[in-house]
This record gives C-alpha cells, structure tokens and sequence, in this order.
C-alpha cells in the first residue's frame, strides 16, 4: 500500500485528551513496528466553529475525503449549546459522515474478561458477551425531509423531523449486516418499530426479502425496539448482529455501552460503500461524546478511542497483527487492575487517562 493518509481529528472536550494516548501507539507503530502513516491533523466540532467559523470547513472535508481513513475524538460542550443550529458542533459531525457517505457505523460491544464484574449487570449476564451493532448512519429520522421549526399563523410553532428510508437505503445497510453475520454466528436481529411506523415496515419487508434473495445461509429475526432496549439489559447474549436505524442505534448502542462496563469502553467504524477497487471511505471513533463534566481532568477513559483505531487498523490499512497487539494490549492493561475512573469496580487502582495510554504502550513493548 502506497502511503497511509490518515487524518486524525480530535475535536472538543475529552475528544483530544483520549487522542493523544492514540498518538503514543501510532509513535510506538513507528519507532517498533516501522509502520509509518501520512499523518495530519485537522479541526471539528467547536474547536473549528472558534477558528473558523464553523463545525466543519471545506479544507477539512477535502482532507477527510481525500484520506485513507478518519480518527475523530469527540465533538460538543456548553460552550457552543446555544450557538444556531447549523453552527452547532454537532452539525460538524453529521456533515462529516454524510458527506462521506458513511452509512454503515459498526459498533461492536464486546466484554472483557477483566471487566464481566465491572458492569452494573450482573457478571452472568455480560461475561463473554459479543454483539454487533449495525446502526444505518446517514439516513431515518437524523436526515429525513421535511425538518424544522416552523411558527404557525397563531404564532404558536411547531417541529419536524421526518423518518424516510428508501429501499436501497435499506437493503444496502441490511447486505452489510448480513455479510457480518456470515463471519460471525450467522444471525441477523433487525430492530425495527413496524407495528407503528410504516417506514419500518418497508424497512422490515425489505429485510425479509434481501434474506430469501442472497442470505438465506443467515437467520432472519426481528424484534421491536422498545422490547430489544428490554432484551439488551435482560439477556445480551442472545444476539449476534442487530442492524437498526439510524436514532434507535444511537440509543441502543450507548445501552450497550454499558454491558461492557462503560461507555468509555466502546469504539465505532463508520464505513462507505466501496469504490471500483474495493476501498471504502472511513471513519472510527468512540461512541461517547466529549464528556463535559470531565473534560480537561485527565480523567477520561481512552481505551475506547484506542480500540478504534484498532479497528481503523484492521479495516483500513489491513494490518490485523498490529490491531490484534492493540487490543492484547488493552486486555492486558485491564487484567493488570488499572481502571479509570468511570469503570466501577471496588479495589482496582484509579488512574489517570494518560498513566492508562503509557500501559497500553507498555503492554505492546512486552510483546515485541
Ligand atoms: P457523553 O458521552 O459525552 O457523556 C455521558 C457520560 O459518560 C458523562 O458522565 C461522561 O463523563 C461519561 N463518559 C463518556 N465518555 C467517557 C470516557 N471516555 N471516560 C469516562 N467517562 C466518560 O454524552 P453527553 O454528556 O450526553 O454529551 C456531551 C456532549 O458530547 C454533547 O455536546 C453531545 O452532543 C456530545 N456528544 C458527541 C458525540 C460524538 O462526538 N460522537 C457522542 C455523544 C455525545
Ligand atoms: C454518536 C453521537 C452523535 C449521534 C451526535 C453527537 C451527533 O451521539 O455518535 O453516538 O447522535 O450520532
Ligand atoms: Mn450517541
């Protein structure tokens, strides 16, 4: 592979805390394992709105577009919650991926073994949990037309937000979690709420039918998305990969988070369609925001952002030996009884987001 471009945007908040520990493994990557990235980095969020003038300036999306991949931190904060809407940091974000086209977001919640006691679950319940979700990420009611707020003749308003989905919208959002579930248990869970949305129902009857087409291999159920939220804490293990729309992903994936002992835990692929030869557009960061009542404290937990650019690793530049190390590493660092802060678990040693990248480094320089 020619030069690896990966464009690394930390944002707000924790965002570029829990990034710099991703800049001690991509040294650590150059000093050991002589993997060397183009590397650049670039502004988002409200750190682009105070610079520029907005979440998202055209140089950063030409960069974003022109890269083999994206790491991102995290956007948001107080600081610019009352900015207009489109200024918003979060405006950033959704421009980013929808211009990208990245509709497929993988957020898988795995638990570790050090951490089945660590959830708020209990440990039985979670201990060698591993799910897929498959949140639909540039379409539903994030983007649907009409939306906004409009004032009435009665001076009374009103607000819209609409839920669309075309056909192949879902099917190709429903291929992908079919081929995920190919390599893994061969089940697909779609979630959906077609007892009261007729988008859904298309939704769900699209499903229906591109399994009888191309996956008659893998097992179709479906499930409301009130009662999955229910069978995501009572028993998490009786799903494989659950593919759902874009704000039911949202939701369910943070509940998710929680399985695994901690929202810090879980990391995110956001991936395009692939182009004539075969490279999809990417992004990877965590699940959890910028976290503003931690941020600045060296307190955050940044194993989620570094479990992402393992992924970023495997996906992207097909370097799975390194992305096995990473996560070793992480697995290691845990068993070893460090914790942030955020993972409750009664006599485990607290630590700083930076003691927790220096051991993961540690734990790579082991294994060389
Ligand atoms: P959040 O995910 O930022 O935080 C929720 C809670 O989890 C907080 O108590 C926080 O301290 C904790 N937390 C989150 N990540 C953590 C980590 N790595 N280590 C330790 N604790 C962690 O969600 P929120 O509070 O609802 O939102 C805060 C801001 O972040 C908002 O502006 C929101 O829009 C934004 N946000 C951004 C993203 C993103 O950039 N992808 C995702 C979610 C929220
Ligand atoms: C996420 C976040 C974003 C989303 C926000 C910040 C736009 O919650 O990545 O999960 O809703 O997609
Ligand atoms: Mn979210």
């Amino acid at each position: 592979m020619a030069a690896k471009k990966l464009l690394i945007l930390p944002g707000d908040g924790i965002g570029v805390e829990v990034m710099a520990q991703v800049r001690r493994i991509i040294d650590w990557l150059g000093k050991r394992r002589k993997i060397e990235f183009d590397l650049s980095e670039g502004l988002i969020g409200g750190a682009s709105y105070d610079v520029h003038g907005t979440p998202l300036s055209d140089g950063t999306l030409a960069e974003a577009l022109a890269a083999d991949a994206v790491l991102l931190g995290a956007v948001g904060g107080p600081k610019w919650d009352n900015l207009p809407f489109q200024f918003k940091p979060e405006r950033g974000l959704l421009k980013i991926r929808k211009e990208m086209g990245l509709f497929a977001n993988l957020r898988p919640a795995t638990v570790f073994d050090a951490l089945a006691e660590a959830s708020t679950l209990k440990a039985e319940v979670v201990s060698g949990l591993d799910i897929m979700i498959l949140r639909e990420l540039t379409g539903g009611l994030y983007f649907g037309e009409p939306r906004g707020i409009e004032t009435l003749p009665d001076g009374s308003r009103k607000g819209v937000n609409t839920l669309v989905y075309t056909t192949e919208e879902v099917r190709r959002i429903g291929r992908i979690a079919f081929e995920l579930a190919r390599k893994r248990n061969k089940r697909v869970c779609s979630v959906d709420k077609a007892n009261v949305l007729e988008c859904t129902v298309l939704w769900r009857e699209e499903m229906i039918k591109l399994q009888q087409e191309e996956f008659q291999d893998v097992e179709l159920s479906h499930m409301y998305v009130d009662n999955a939220a229910m069978q995501l804490v009572r028993n998490p293990k009786q799903f494989d990969v659950m593919v759902t729309e874009n704000m039911f992903g949202d939701i369910l994936s943070d509940c998710a988070a929680m399985l695994t002992g901690s929202l810090g835990m879980l990391p995110s692929a956001s991936l395009g369609a692939p182009d004539a030869t075969g490279r999809r557009r990417a992004l990877y960061e965590p699940v959890h925001g910028s976290a503003p009542d931690i941020a600045g404290k060296d307190m955050a937990n940044p194993l989620a952002t570094i479990l992402s650019f393992a992924m970023c690793l495997r996906y992207s530049f097909d370097l799975a030996e390194e992305a096995d190390m990473i996560e070793a590493a992480v697995k290691a660092v845990l068993k070893g009884g460090l914790r942030t802060g955020d993972i409750m678990q009664v006599g485990k040693a607290k630590v700083s987001t930076t003691v927790m990248g220096e051991a993961v480094v540690r734990e790579l320089d082991k294994m060389i």
